[in-house]
């Protein structure tokens, strides 16, 4: 270990900025290398990205989460390099170990302040990128609406069966009603948040949103039919209630999990 340092920092001084390499060049190379040796385990595409590190190519996250900028030996990202935790890359790794220039380039690029790299268009995506619009944001804000609104149609008519009423209990049709429009606003609002994600992990949120969102609004539709009708509409009705509810508290879930973590349930 002593001597893979030593070797490391003669290789430090060998490399340094007066003689090569320009500094705003050295992130923009630790990041090619860490998208060539780390993204087939931590990508920001992967599902389920190993030890929940999923941002080998955000050089600004790692720096923020690992690095002790300007003190690589005070920073966990480099212990994870030299062995001194696990081994990074393991030995299994597709594209192999990082070789001691590949060490020294990503110590050079922790002793210069572990910068970002400049903002170039040929660049690998990040897994989260750019500002996303006002539409965007708002998501968060609309969110709550069909949540709350799609239960509270529901206990409102579950509490009408149990006393005994006839017809469709009122306060849940306009509940049910307010939550298919508000569920319209919230895909919308969710469809631009989404550009900022890759596919992969928005995916499942979107699809059972959008479930959500189509039993919410039929049930909304079978409403009026139901107050006026017993048998089949009344009974979709509430059968629609109880699906919209499953799906909107799955969807909001992996809305969730997107946003806190995989890692949020964790004690
Ligand atoms: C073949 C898969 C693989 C490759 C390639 C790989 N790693 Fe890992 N990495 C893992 C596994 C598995 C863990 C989880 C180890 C554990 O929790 O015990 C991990 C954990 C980590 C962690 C700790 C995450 C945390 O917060 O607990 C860091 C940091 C890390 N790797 C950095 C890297 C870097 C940097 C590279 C590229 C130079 C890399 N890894 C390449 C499989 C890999």
């Amino acid at each position: 270990m002593f001597m893979k340092r030593l070797i490391c920092l003669l290789l430090l001084v060998a490399l340094s900025p007066a003689q090569g390499d320009p500094a705003a060049g050295v992130p923009t190379q630790v990041r090619a290398l860490f998208a060539q040796k780390c993204s087939q385990c931590h990508g920001g595409d992967l599902v389920r990205p190993k030890g929940r590190f999923g941002y080998a190519e955000d050089l600004a996250r790692i720096a923020k989460r690992y690095v002790k900028a300007g003190d690589a030996d005070e920073s966990e990202l480099w212990w994870y390099l030299i062995g001194e935790q696990e081994q990074m890359p393991p030995k299994n790794a597709k594209n192999g170990p990082l070789s001691l220039s590949d060490l020294a380039l990503v110590r050079w690029w922790i002793r210069d302040g572990a910068k970002a790299p400049l903002a170039d268009a040929s660049s690998a995506t990040p897994a989260v990128e750019g500002s996303p619009s006002l539409v965007a944001k708002s998501h968060v804000l609309f969110v709550h609406f069909p949540i709350a609104l799609v239960f509270a149609a529901l206990l409102a008519e579950a509490l009408f069966m149990w006393r005994g009423g006839l017809g469709v209990c009122n306060t849940g049709r306009f509940c049910i009603t307010f939550a298919a429009l508000s569920a319209c606003v919230t895909a919308f609002t969710g469809w631009s948040a989404a550009e900022s994600w890759s596919p992969g992990r928005v995916e499942t949120h979107r699809w059972l949103a959008v479930a959500a969102l189509c039993t919410s609004t039929l049930a909304a539709l079978v409403c009026p039919l139901a107050a006026r009708r017993g048998g089949w509409p009344r009974r979709s009705y509430r059968l629609l209630l109880v699906v919209a509810a499953a799906l909107v508290m799955l969807a909001g879930h992996q809305g969730g999990l997107l946003v806190h973590g995989r890692g949020y349930f964790d004690l």
